[in-house]
């Protein structure tokens, strides 16, 4: 853990410090969006959702706009993990509707065309958003910049787009190792380089999102999450000490614990399946960040309430991050929100 935010202000560097506290600081994955009548209203004058990503005036408006709206501890950057790929030359479009659809990458030639080298200098206008945003948060209020792990952002680029079976990608893995390794090389150097322009221009903490880590079995886990993992964490703690990562290992399960330590993270999100007795466990090793089921904050009232006090009863001994197990979903109700808000803030 990073002994030097144990006397930070800010409580959510508090909580990555390792220290517990009565109110846990609060923020929510995907706490920008469509769910937000100010998101749907930017985002209809924006063009497409690449090009929202890419107009700093615009993507800082909607990275504040939860922050304004309910006071969050943490505003995080609003961008996506598949600007990685694009900016690497890979054709990566959003289509209304579809989700992500990419050119995919499925052989040597199609690794060798992507260029890891310059993409932070093609992702300016992201490192721009970032300068704003800090420029205008409260002091209280943490900047986490983030950037997809190397495993699921390769899920996209192979795949072509979201997968229910990961047949391509999965068949790639086992089948070509030299040149899926080569996609996961290119990958861990374009997401370090991307990681460290964040923190440069702003980011006070960083998310790597493993989205997809909880489909691949243990020796594959170890080869195609941690290691490239564990190398971009230990970059970021080279070329920025004191910055901490927050690694968000979805569904990994009984491959979390090897996770934590092998990877060198300050903060470990859980997806709503983990049981509390494990998580508590977990905030022995480092802080913990979760996990209340986003479909209960689409239905709201006693039973969201009921399952966010057991997760603080759980959970507030120890470093602890409130969070969702994974992002607000477009159908939630705004109210709903501000209702979980003053649950965990006791008002
Ligand atoms: O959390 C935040 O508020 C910051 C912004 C953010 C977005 N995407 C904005 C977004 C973050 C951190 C992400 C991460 C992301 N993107 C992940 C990892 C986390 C997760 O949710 O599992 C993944 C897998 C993606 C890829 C992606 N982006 C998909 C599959 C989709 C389509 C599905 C959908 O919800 O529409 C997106 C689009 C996207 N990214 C939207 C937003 C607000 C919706 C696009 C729109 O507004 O039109």
């Amino acid at each position: 853990m990073n002994d030097t935010s144990v006397h930070a202000t800010k409580p959510l560097l508090r909580a990555l410090g390792g220290a517990p506290s009565e109110t846990p600081p609060i923020w929510l994955m995907r706490q920008a969006g469509r769910y937000l009548p100010e998101y749907r209203e930017i985002r209809a004058d924006a063009g497409s959702f690449l090009d929202l990503c890419y107009d700093p005036q615009k993507a800082a408006e909607v990275t504040l706009q939860p922050v304004r709206r309910y006071a969050m501890d943490a505003a995080i950057l609003f961008s996506d993990i598949l600007v990685v790929p694009d900016a690497m030359g890979q054709d990566v479009a959003f289509r209304e509707g579809e989700g992500p659809v990419l050119e995919p990458v499925r052989d040597a030639a199609g690794v060798e065309a992507l260029d890891p080298i310059g993409v932070a200098e093609r992702l300016a206008p992201v490192y721009a958003t970032v300068e704003r945003v800090a420029a205008a948060l409260p002091d209280d209020v943490t900047l986490i910049g983030f950037a997809g792990a190397p495993w699921t952002v390769a899920t996209y680029m192979v795949e072509g787009g979201s997968s229910k079976d990961f047949r391509e990608v999965k068949g790639l893995a086992y089948r070509d190792d030299g040149v899926f390794a080569a996609l996961v090389d290119r990958l861990v150097t374009a997401t370090i380089a991307h990681l460290l322009a964040q923190i440069d221009a702003g980011a006070e903490v960083v998310q790597i999102f493993d989205t997809w880590a909880g489909i691949l079995p243990e020796t594959a886990f170890e080869r195609w999450c941690v290691q490239p993992t564990k190398a971009i964490v230990a970059a970021v703690r080279d070329k920025a000490p004191g910055v901490p990562v927050i690694g968000f290992p979805r569904g990994a399960g009984f491959n979390t614990e090897r996770y934590i330590a092998e990877t060198g993270i300050d903060g470990v999100g859980l997806d709503t399946a983990v049981p509390l007795a494990v998580a508590a466990r977990l905030q022995t090793r480092c802080a913990v960040q979760g996990n209340l089921d986003p479909i209960l904050l689409v239905e709201g009232g006693a039973p969201m309430e009921t399952a966010a006090r057991s997760i603080l009863g759980a959970l507030t001994g120890g470093p602890f991050i409130f969070n969702l197990g994974h992002g607000v979903l477009p159908q939630t109700p705004p109210e709903h929100v501000a209702q979980l808000l003053q649950v965990v803030r006791g008002e």
